[in-house]
């Protein structure tokens, strides 16, 4: 089977910060999980460097477009790499390759009859590069997300038939219930389209940067028309001399904001079905991290700067703090004080700490072997039904039910050997089988979980399964038992040892 997955690809107008972040780690996450089932999986990221809010800011630098992609392209690509991201390929809207398939496929939907000239009037908001309507205005005429005044404008473009579209997407969202997830934002997207669909320019006559409409060199193509094409597009070329399109179209999963739902899960569906492609199996959507009660943004001043808390603490804190401290679908608070404090409670004491208490138990009371024993019933039971519980909560996209689940049976490990206290049992000459049986329980317990958190954590769990001398790390893995005794076990060293916060952060 295979598995494609992917984020937005981000705009170079500006740097990286959590919130780029945070959609590449919750793909990541589904990507690594989907390995651990045997899958074949694609993973795409990348950058949206064409249109207006891109030539805006490189215009305020003083220089071409094309550098700042240059640019900040790279900051991007360090971002990834920095949270540890697999992404199998790393897309830029620049790429010949992609604005060749953009001409390919805007023809066809000319073609087929979808795009006719028209004049368009309207608040448009540059920062977004989307006309607003009225309804949607805040304060007068100012852009909801941005907050900035919208002037009206006009211009004659070619258009998208979107109304045509009402139909057929109103039938796929019967049809299949889980396009969208969570649920509030399929109904929300539904409630879009029922609400009526406008059409939708196609092209731009007052911009230069973007790629070329193919039968009128005058104007450019709609920079999201160009940028959504880049989940279709990057298949052909990301591979070299191989075309991936048969093997990974359609995705199995978009993931996104909530600020873009309405490009992803109506716009996006209607230009596929216009150029007769198959639609994506789903669109996963998050909420925003906020810093106070703002959405976190470069514009906004608020951000967390990821290149530095991974610094500090590494990566796999960072990965494992957005997913667990926000609900994923929902929006949430993330902080400095907040990270540190799970950093301490939860990484370094329930899991770093069981970790290096089990280990030391096995060194001094089992001479480095994991006791061949049975483990009590009443430990085992509490991982019954654990891998198959994570696959169905990942398979919705609730990444954060996910950790949630496996993070309840750490805690459930720490109340074992607060109930069972080893070191008592080590003292009572009766108390060697019963001890084994801990040891052992512990151990299993603890590579299981290890096992299921490889995706969210993957190099501290890595360290801990290798110390624990487990070698398997697929999904079947994770069942408690799988594995016997008599592992000799090494040192992870310390998982996640005591930091001083950074001043800058503490500030
Ligand atoms: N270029 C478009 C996407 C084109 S996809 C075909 C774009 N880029 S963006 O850089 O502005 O945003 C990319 C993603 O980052 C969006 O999904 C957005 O929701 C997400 N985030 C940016 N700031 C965020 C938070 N503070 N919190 C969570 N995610 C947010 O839109």
């Amino acid at each position: 089977m295979a598995f494609y997955v992917t984020t937005p690809i981000y705009y170079v107008n500006a740097e990286p910060h959590l919130g780029h972040a945070y959609t590449t780690i919750a793909a990541d996450v589904l990507a690594r999980h989907m390995r651990q089932r045997g899958e074949e999986v694609f993973f795409l990221t990348g950058t949206d460097e064409h249109g207006e809010p891109v030539t805006q800011a490189a215009e305020k630098l003083g220089i071409t477009p094309r550098e700042l992609g240059d640019r900040n392209a790279v900051h991007f690509r360090e971002l990834a790499a920095k949270v540890n991201a697999t992404n199998d390929f790393f897309i830029r809207t620049t790429d010949p390759e992609h604005e060749a398939v953009v001409a390919e496929v805007v023809t066809r939907i000319h073609d087929n009859g979808h795009v006719y000239e028209g004049t368009y009037e309207g608040w448009y908001c540059p920062r977004c590069a989307d006309f607003k309507t009225d309804s949607e205005l805040v304060d007068g005429n100012k852009c909801p997300i941005h907050l900035i005044v919208l002037e009206r404008e006009k211009e004659d473009n070619w258009f998208f038939r979107l109304s045509a579209f009402q139909e057929p997407l109103e039938r796929l969202y019967t049809e299949r219930s889980d396009f969208v997830v969570p649920e509030i934002r399929f109904n929300e997207a539904l409630s879009f389209i029922k609400g009526g669909l406008r059409d939708l320019s196609l092209s731009r006559a007052r911009l230069k940067w973007g790629v070329p409409v193919p039968w009128d060199g005058s104007q450019v193509i709609y920079v999201w028309i160009d940028a959504l094409l880049n989940y279709y597009s990057a298949l052909s070329y990301a591979r070299h001399g191989e075309d991936l399109t048969g093997r990974f179209w359609p995705a199995s999963v978009h993931l996104i904001g909530k600020d873009i739902l309405k490009f992803h899960a109506v716009i996006w569906p209607a230009l596929l079905m216009a150029a007769e492609i198959d639609v994506p199996e789903r669109v996963g959507i998050h909420g925003y991290l906020l810093m106070g009660e703002h959405k976190m943004s470069k514009s906004l001043g608020n951000v967390i700067d990821p290149f530095q808390v991974v610094d500090v603490y590494g990566e796999d804190a960072l990965r494992f703090y957005v997913l667990r401290e926000v609900r994923f679908g929902h929006d949430g608070e993330v902080s400095p004080e907040g990270f540190e404090q799970r950093y301490t409670s939860e990484l370094a004491n329930e899991y770093g700490n069981l970790a290096s208490r089990t280990l030391a138990m096995i060194g001094r009371y089992r001479d480095g072997l994991v006791p061949k024993a049975e483990a009590a019933t009443d430990l085992a039971v509490h991982f019954d039904g654990l891998a198959e519980q994570v696959c169905a909560e990942l398979d919705r996209v609730e990444l954060t039910l996910a950790l949630d689940a496996v993070w309840q049976r750490v805690k459930r490990l720490n109340a074992y050997v607060q109930d069972e206290q080893p070191w008592k049992l080590a003292k009572d000459a009766g108390g060697a089988e019963q001890l084994d049986s801990v040891l052992y329980g512990l151990a299993e317990g603890l590579r299981v979980v290890s096992v299921l958190l490889l995706p969210y954590m993957p190099a501290a769990a890595e360290r801990l399964l290798a110390a624990l001398g487990a070698g398997e790390r697929s999904l079947d893995s994770a069942r408690f038992g799988a594995v016997g005794g008599g592992a000799r076990i090494g040192e992870p060293g310390q998982l996640f040892p005591r930091v001083e916060p950074p001043e800058a952060s503490a500030a």
